[in-house]
């Protein structure tokens, strides 16, 4: 390693080839500030423990002192459309009713019932009251008590408060959030600067057309991890380098809570040596990029003819702008190439990842599993509700299990085969740091940088710097 520069300059996008900057400055159409202002701060080059992929004690810190203080992503509006509605949404050893009120407003109780214990509900359904199975206590959908069977054997519950306890509930852009523990920063606090980011992206006009969950076996920020960065693709996904510009891809961090990658299509990977011109791009871009499955497009919009003189990326551009100006009624005519092609990878602090931009969106989240070693990982594809049309129900969610493959959700399209190739990485990932003889693991100070500040933050909730376990 002594012939890596030991001094490099930061707070500029580093790549190899055309900078993040550079390339928005060849955009087809004026590219707005939050796509070009830089958000870097160097934070150290510490190795992180490995423990804090594989202890079960770290994993039982994260259940205390992070999870209940931190704002989850637990929802979209449009799995609730009408009264009654609800989501079981359950992590980190807690479980949820998230239930659509009377009024539009949403409320989260704890899905548990007071009697002896039974969970009132263990799948997503419609109920104006939520009966328990077991004996049938009953509460209102708004987690008020409605009545016991058999009241006179208990009089000691006369007096005592039986309303279901509810957690905080805040949205933001069709996505519904829940706070177990009351207080700290409101839900737009906590996501500042993202609503300035998505204003132009409005994913309160989407909904979720495609939603599919898989049991990984790696731990939960490990495999989070593995879509905190671009620059894997060289090894694990070299199909997609003919139009991904992998390592001239942008890192920003803002604060404790929110970062993005920005990672350019349609354009070549400084690691390919010999190109075959702009048209060879788009079809490959066609054959391997996952969002263009014909899956939720009927057509193939992207299978365009690169005319003379203009690039792979004007031309995909071009065509996408006009595509979805026609098939969603808004105007997209001002999107940027950016906005209609790149990979903008936001993540919000622990474990919620919303692509931005206009193309059909990745919204991605993760959950920690029983032990460190196992996970959830979430998969949703939204996309834009034509205008005047009502919001669509919810599609709803496939979960794999462990022993299944993504491939067995073949609406992913051509993304299944890309999430199997870091599958084929991720499990060794957790038995390598099992077996780790320096128990450290080590991340780049930009591309990284990511990870780094997700790290960071996480050890704040565990230090008590933030969350509120110290005061109880
Ligand atoms: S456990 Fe729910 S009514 Fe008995
Ligand atoms: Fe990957």
């Amino acid at each position: 390693m002594a012939d890596i520069d030991p001094t490099p300059s930061f707070g500029e996008d580093r790549s190899e080839g055309i900078s993040w900057n550079e390339l928005m400055k060849l955009d087809s159409k004026p590219v707005p500030d939050i796509l070009t202002e830089e958000s870097y701060t160097f934070r150290g080059s510490d190795p992180i423990p490995s423990e804090r992929y594989t202890s079960p004690e770290f994993a039982k810190l994260e259940r205390e002192r992070m999870w209940p203080y931190v704002w989850q992503f637990a929802a979209r509006e449009e799995e609730l459309n009408e009264p009654g509605d609800y989501v079981v949404y359950e992590n980190a050893g807690r479980s949820y009713l998230i239930v659509r009120q009377d009024d539009g407003s949403v409320r989260a109780m704890h899905n548990v019932c007071l009697h002896r214990g039974r969970k009132l509900r263990t799948e997503d359904g419609s109920a104006d009251k939520f009966t328990c199975p077991f004996h049938a206590f009953t509460w209102n959908k708004d987690g008020s008590f409605d009545h016991a069977p058999c009241q006179w054997d208990f009089p000691h519950l006369a007096k005592k408060n039986m309303d279901l306890p509810d957690a905080e509930v805040a949205r933001w852009a069709g996505y519904i959030f829940i706070r177990e523990e009351k207080g700290g920063p409101s839900l737009i606090e906590y996501l500042d600067p993202l609503p300035e980011h998505f204003k132009r992206w409005r994913h309160e006009e989407c909904a979720t057309v495609l939603h599919v969950a898989k049991e990984v076996p790696a731990n939960w920020k490990v495999v989070m991890e593995a879509f905190m960065e671009a620059w894997h693709t060289i090894v694990t996904h070299p199909q997609l380098l003919p139009f991904t510009g992998d390592s001239n891809a942008a890192y920003r961090t803002w604060g404790d809570n929110i970062n993005v990658n920005l990672t350019p299509f349609g354009i070549m990977s400084p690691h390919i040596q010999e190109g075959q011109g702009e048209q060879w791009i788009v079809d490959e871009f066609i054959k391997y990029n996952g969002r263009s499955s014909d899956n939720y497009d009927t057509s193939n919009p992207m299978a365009v003819t690169v005319p003379e003189g203009k690039t792979a990326r004007e031309a995909l551009g071009d065509k996408m702008r006009q595509v979805y100006t026609e098939t969603t009624g808004y105007d997209h005519m001002e999107a940027t190439d950016a906005e209609v092609l790149d990979a903008l990878v936001y993540n919000v602090f622990p474990n919620f990842g919303p692509w931005g931009g206009f193309m059909p969106n990745i919204v991605y989240s993760w959950f920690p599993g029983k032990t460190p070693d196992t996970c959830v990982m979430d998969v949703r594809i939204l996309a834009r509700v034509k205008k005047g049309d009502p919001r669509p129900n919810a599609a709803p969610r496939k979960f794999l299990t462990l022993d299944q493959k993504w491939t067995e959700a073949p609406e992913l399209g051509i993304l299944a085969d890309v999430f199997e190739q870091d599958m084929d990485n991720l499990p060794y990932v957790q038995e390598g740091l099992q077996a780790s003889k320096n128990r450290e693991v080590q991340l780049g100070n930009y591309q990284e940088i990511r990870i780094r500040q997700f790290q960071d933050t996480l050890m704040k909730y565990i230090n008590g710097e933030l969350g509120g376990w110290k005061d109880k």
